[in-house]
């Protein structure tokens, strides 16, 4: 690595520095405080976020408000840059250039990232780089005072040995987990013969299936053959009992129908038999039919005559009865009339009785009322007139004169002298209240003339023979004239003041007790007012009392009358009561007139009556001469019994006649069973041919049966045997399956423990070479002499008196000089700066055949005299054993040997660099 340029802008003292650096010795000058070191501390800021401030903010120049390094350096023939910009928060990021001339091309942003990418590139660490490279300003010797295993770790990393280190500390955890493998291999491991001896076993066995499989597979077709076969001759057997079967039950179907058309037959034969008889019987019973007739006709107008004749007697009765209600209607009809005018008269009389009480019970509500408005009256006038005495009374007390009060009569008397009397009172009150004010003003007045005295006489008492008012001399008399004058004005004045309290006094209190009578009085007219309306109200009652007086009056005149009225009802009534029973009987007669209807009426039915009998009585007559078993003093119980027996025959005769109505169709029914009978009889012989022509054989029939049935269980045993075999053969393939993968994995699970097993081993093995006794120790080994030639000869040119130096396991030095061997805690400060300075050199020297460009020394001359400044200068200057070094120095000889010379200067607290 090489820098080639860096930026700071607001770094610490730097505003905005840009420095180009260069191969060779770049050598950084400048007085204490121009900002030396802060360049180096750039630099390593820049790389890896190194600096001397306790955090970034201290970074920033003070009273800025961002920073920004960058830093331009070269690795492996590339050319990069880093730029760490802090605004509100830091940002890094690194840019690669693509070609010489190109342009930077962002790699990576992010402090992870960034560092991440610079270790790739570098190949270093900030502990290398603050170790090796950057040497800062006083920690010179440090490398020398490390403890052991710091230096060794150190070393390490110098010699690039560090990664050994870092690769047996990666590898334990490597070997751990390859050990739980194992173990967890060891818990999967078995023996796998057993297994294998059972595979074997159930490879056998499958065979063995296998064959039998195979033997019931070929019985199977075998019986399977002559399966076919026999269904072949089977279902031709049963095609030919089918037809059998059908021409059979087609036979008996047919014989069945063949006895039920005989049977029919026969019936049909009986009932035309019946019919014949019939037939035979109703000529008998017709000449018995033809005289029913003639004997109804004639018991018909026999009961006819008796019910005319029970009429002609109800008629004639209703006549008789007729002429008897009429004698009663004549004898009745004065006494009759008698009653209806006294009836009409003593209904007029009850309502005008009805009017008169209903007058009556009026005037008794009224008279109840009159009580209780006169109580109320009263009442109200007792009130008022209370009222109006203790108004007057009031009025008297409050002191109105006694003989207006005396005047005082009515209601407009009293309210006009109250208001009169109010109107005083109120003008006694304002003069009273004018008075008060009056004499107040006056007090004020005589208050003002004390004050105007006391002034003056003060003055008189304090300053001799001045007049307080003009300011001339006056004598002793006419001062004490004065004192008098003012001392008498104030008495007065005084007394003035308690006079007219005294008076105001007396008149507030005769104020105060106007106001009062003057409260009582416009409370007493309010009063009056209310008092006045009550007694209106009591004016118009006494109005209404009047009137009902006046309705009251009649009363009398009115019971007299209805007394007059009832005793006229009560004549009447005993007029009406002698007519009563002529009037019921009128009324009853009357009555039944008009229910027997009219005398005329009835003869004209007479008339019917006996017109109807003779019709009848003829009629008789000719039945008689029809039949000479009739005769008219027949019995009523003869006559029934003949016409019930002739009724008798008469429903015989009608039953026949229906019966015998079928004849026509028995005879037709006869004539179609007949035909049918014959051709049922030739169907039946069609089919017994059909029978006798059939091949099927029921013994034949038998023998396939049985032998198709005996082949169907044959099969079917096979076949179960089959089934069963291959269930099993398929349960032995799984087995034989799961065996072999079994002992698979017990082969593999064996080979990857033995695999593992032996790699463990061997990364043990490679642990330990790694270990820091192994090859690290052989490396700081090997490197040691090579580190101890190079700082040997470094240390050589500081001239010290010491012969020989060496360093060893440990890195620890020893010199050897006149008085022996000394460690680096015998040497002085200056020699154990040149020792460590040449350790370091030597390190470096010894590593730079490619890791190392560059290394940064901050005043490597500190603690060193003149003459070994001198020596350190030159041997800086003679060396090339880096392609860069830069040097931060105040020592100006070293600026002759500076390729780059670069001054830095401070002006006004601010960093300038003048190359
Ligand atoms: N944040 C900051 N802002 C401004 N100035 C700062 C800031 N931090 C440090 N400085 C100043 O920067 C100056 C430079 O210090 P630096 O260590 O670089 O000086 P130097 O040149 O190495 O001096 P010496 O020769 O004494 O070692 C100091 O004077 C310090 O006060
Ligand atoms: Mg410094």
């Amino acid at each position: 690595m090489i820098f080639t340029k860096l930026k700071l802008i607001n770094f610490k003292s730097h505003e905005n520095t840009i420095i180009k650096f260069d191969k060779g010795i770049s050598v950084i000058v400048g007085e204490n405080g121009a900002g030396k070191s802060t360049i180096l501390e750039g630099i390593s800021f820049a790389l890896f976020k190194q600096h001397t401030g306790k955090k970034i903010d201290d970074l920033v120049r003070n009273n800025a408000q961002s920073m920004l390094v960058e830093l331009g350096f070269t690795s492996n023939g590339r050319q990069y840059k880093i730029i760490r910009e802090k605004k509100s928060n830091l940002t890094s990021s690194i840019y690669k250039k693509t070609s010489a001339d190109g342009d930077y091309v962002h790699i990576c942003s992010g402090d992870k990232e960034v560092a991440n990418e610079i270790r790739q590139i570098l190949d270093i660490d900030s502990d290398l780089f603050l170790n090796a490279i950057y040497i800062r300003q006083g920690e010179i010797s440090e490398l020398v005072d490390k403890t052991p295993a710091e230096k060794k770790k150190l070393i390490g990393k110098l010699l690039g040995i560090d990664s050994l280190e870092k690769a047996w500390n990666n590898l334990l955890p490597l070997i751990t987990d390859y050990e739980n493998e194992l173990s967890e291999l060891k818990g999967k491991l078995y023996n796998s013969d057993e297994l294998k001896e059972n595979l074997e076993k159930k490879k056998d066995e499958l065979n063995s299936l296998k064959e039998r499989g195979h033997e019931l597979e070929k019985n199977i077709e075998e019986v399977n053959e002559l399966r076919d076969e026999i269904s072949e001759s089977k279902r031709n057997m049963e095609r030919e009992k089918e037809i059998y079967e059908a021409q059979s039950n087609n036979l008996i179907s047919e014989e069945k129908t063949l006895s039920k058309l005989e049977n029919d037959k026969r019936t049909v034969q009986d009932d035309l038999d019946k019919i014949n008889n019939a037939e035979e019987e109703i000529e008998r019973l017709e000449k018995y039919v033809s005289k029913l007739d003639t004997y109804l006709d004639f018991e018909k107008s026999v009961t006819s005559i008796q019910n005319l004749k029970e009429k002609e007697k109800e008629i004639n009765e209703k006549i008789d009865s007729i002429n008897r209600q009429k004698e009663i209607i004549a004898d009745n009809k004065e006494n009759y009339n008698k009653f209806l005018v006294s009836d009409e008269e003593i209904s007029k009389l009850d309502e005008q009785k009805l009017s008169l009480e209903k007058e009556l019970a009026t005037m008794a509500k009224l008279e109840k009322d009159k009580k209780d408005f006169l109580k109320q009256i009263e009442d109200e006038r007792n009130d008022i007139d209370n009222f109006f005495s203790r108004a007057k009374e009031k009025l008297h007390d409050n002191g109105l004169d006694q003989d207006i009060v005396a005047g005082i009569d009515n209601f407009t008397q009293i309210e006009n002298a109250t208001n009169d009397f109010l109107d005083e009172t109120s003008t006694k009150i304002k003069d009273l209240g004018k008075d008060i004010i009056s004499k107040n003003e006056d007090i004020v007045v005589f208050k003002q003339n004390i004050k105007a005295c006391e002034r003056p006489l003060e003055e008189l008492g304090e300053i001799d023979n001045k007049c307080p008012v003009c300011q001339s001399d006056i004598d002793e008399n006419k001062k004490k004239e004065l004192v008098d004058q003012y001392s008498n004005d104030i008495e007065t004045n005084k007394r003035l003041i308690s006079e007219n309290e005294e008076a105001v006094r007396l008149l507030t209190k005769n104020k105060e007790s106007f106001e009062e009578k003057y409260d009582i009085l416009l409370d007493l007219s309010k009063n009056i007012i209310e008092y006045k309306q009550k007694f209106n109200h009591l004016q118009s009652e006494i109005y209404k009392l009047n009137e009902i007086d006046e309705k009251l009056e009649s009363k009398e005149y009115i019971s007299n009358k209805l007394g007059e009225i009832i005793l006229l009802i009560a004549n009447k009534k005993s007029e009406r009561e002698s007519c009563q029973e002529s009037y019921d009987l009128y009324n009853q007669a009357q009555g039944a007139l008009e229910v027997l209807g009219s005398v005329t009426e009835l003869q004209y039915q007479l008339n019917q009556i006996n017109n109807e009998i003779d019709n009848h009585v003829s009629s008789i007559k000719w039945v008689i001469e029809q039949d000479p078993h009739l005769s008219g003093d027949i019995s009523e119980e003869e006559l029934q019994d003949r016409i019930n027996d002739l009724k008798q025959k008469n429903e015989e005769f009608n039953q026949l006649k229906g019966f015998v109505k079928n004849k026509q169709s028995y005879l037709t029914q006869l004539d179609s069973i007949k035909e049918d009978i014959g051709m049922s009889i030739n169907q039946i012989d069609i089919i017994k041919n059909k029978i006798n022509a059939s091949v099927y054989d029921e013994e034949k029939y038998e023998q396939i049966i049985y032998r198709s049935d005996m082949y169907e269980r044959r099969y079917n045993t096979f076949n179960n045997e089959l089934s069963e075999i291959k269930g099993r053969a398929r349960e032995t393939i799984v087995y034989v399956k799961d065996l072999t993968e079994k002992i698979e994995k017990a082969d593999k699970f064996q080979q990857e423990y033995n695999d593992v097993s032996d790699y463990i081993n061997l990364l043990n093995h490679i642990r330990s070479l790694y270990s820091k006794n192994g090859i690290q120790k052989d490396l700081r080994n090997i490197s040691r002499p090579l580190i101890q030639k190079y700082t040997k000869e470094f240390f050589n040119e500081f001239n010290f008196n010491y012969s020989d130096l060496t360093l060893d396991e440990e890195y620890d030095v020893t010199v050897y000089g006149p008085e022996g061997k000394s460690s680096m805690s015998m040497v002085s400060g200056g020699e154990k700066i040149a020792i460590a300075l040449a350790l370091r050199l030597g390190i470096t020297q010894a590593m730079s055949n490619g890791e190392l460009d560059t290394i940064l020394l901050d005043e490597p001359t500190i603690h060193l005299d003149n003459s070994r400044k001198h020596e350190l200068i030159n041997l800086l200057k003679e060396m090339s054993l880096l392609p860069q070094m830069i040097i931060v120095t105040h020592e100006a000889q070293l600026e002759n040997a500076a390729d780059n010379l670069i001054k830095v200067e401070k002006v006004n607290g601010i960093s300038n660099v003048i190359v």
